[in-house]
């Protein structure tokens, strides 16, 4: 795994940019998969700013996203097809069509869970996933219990997480405590990782994840078995690795 550590936000979403432009750059109709949530938000922001400076196209590129919320409807303003529209795609060229959400009510599930895995087998797989961190070490909405060979599939909301989240939803919905989210193994067949995770909130998990055991108990120690993973992380984050500065000499020297 590279493991990044850098002084701020500011700086991880550059570098998170970077790595996702120069594939887009050497592969106009790269796969992209997408997370929510607070911590690529300001990566998403550096994608926009590079569209808007042509340095940039993507035409031709699709997309998968993680996850979605069970039940929602993909208008409303819970649901993260919204979130997405709002925070990337709308800012973008790319073709809403070639964007995909798991959204799905509670009668067709398995359909489309299925659905979701042969679409990515058509596209040829996920080129490079970006992922956020639980601050329980979850990826996706794979909460801790989750399997390793796990695939796309409807999964329970942790308490922690719904805590964690919920200044982010508003009051309209129903009771949200269901997802639909991609399977550990469906995240570990993208070609390329890379996971974002900022605060001091989730130094734990990323302790837990690169120095713990693999383990269920923290589904984004999955991650050390994938060949193609970088870490990008602020000082925060990176609080409670006991190895921190072996990684910061492997940043430097294989800069
Ligand atoms: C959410 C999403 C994840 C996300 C994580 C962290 O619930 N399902 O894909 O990476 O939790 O969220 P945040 O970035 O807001 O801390």
């Amino acid at each position: 795994m590279k493991i990044a550590i850098y002084d701020n936000a500011e700086q991880v979403a550059e570098q998170a940019a970077d790595i996702i432009c120069q594939k887009i750059n050497g592969k106009p109709n790269a796969v992209l998969g997408l997370a929510t949530g607070r911590t690529p938000l300001n990566t998403y922001q550096q994608l926009i700013n590079r569209y808007k400076q042509a340095s940039v196209d993507f035409s031709q590129v699709s997309s998968f996203n993680l996850d979605e919320y069970l039940g929602v409807k993909p208008n409303s303003e819970n649901s993260y097809r919204f979130y997405m529209n709002e925070n990337l795609f709308k800012h973008l060229n790319i073709k809403l069509e070639n964007t995909a959400v798991p959204s799905a009510d509670e009668d067709n599930t398995m359909q489309t869970c299925h659905q979701y895995e042969q679409q990515i087998k058509q596209c040829g797989g996920i080129d490079i996933q970006l992922l956020g961190l639980g601050s329980n070490g979850h990826i996706g909405f794979n909460e801790p219990s989750s399997s390793f060979a796990s695939r796309t599939r409807v999964v329970a909301l942790a308490s922690s997480t719904l805590s964690d989240n919920s200044d982010l939803l508003t009051s309209q919905e129903q009771t949200i405590d269901k997802a639909i989210s991609m399977g550990i193994a469906t995240i570990l067949e993208s070609k390329e990782i890379v996971i974002i995770a900022l605060g001091k909130a989730k130094a734990q998990a990323v302790a837990a994840a690169i120095e713990g055991a693999l383990s269920a108990s923290c589904p984004a120690s999955c991650l050390q078995m994938h060949a193609n993973v970088t870490w990008l992380l602020d000082q925060e984050s990176s609080s409670l690795l006991t190895q921190k500065h072996y990684y910061q000499l492997s940043q430097q020297l294989l800069a």
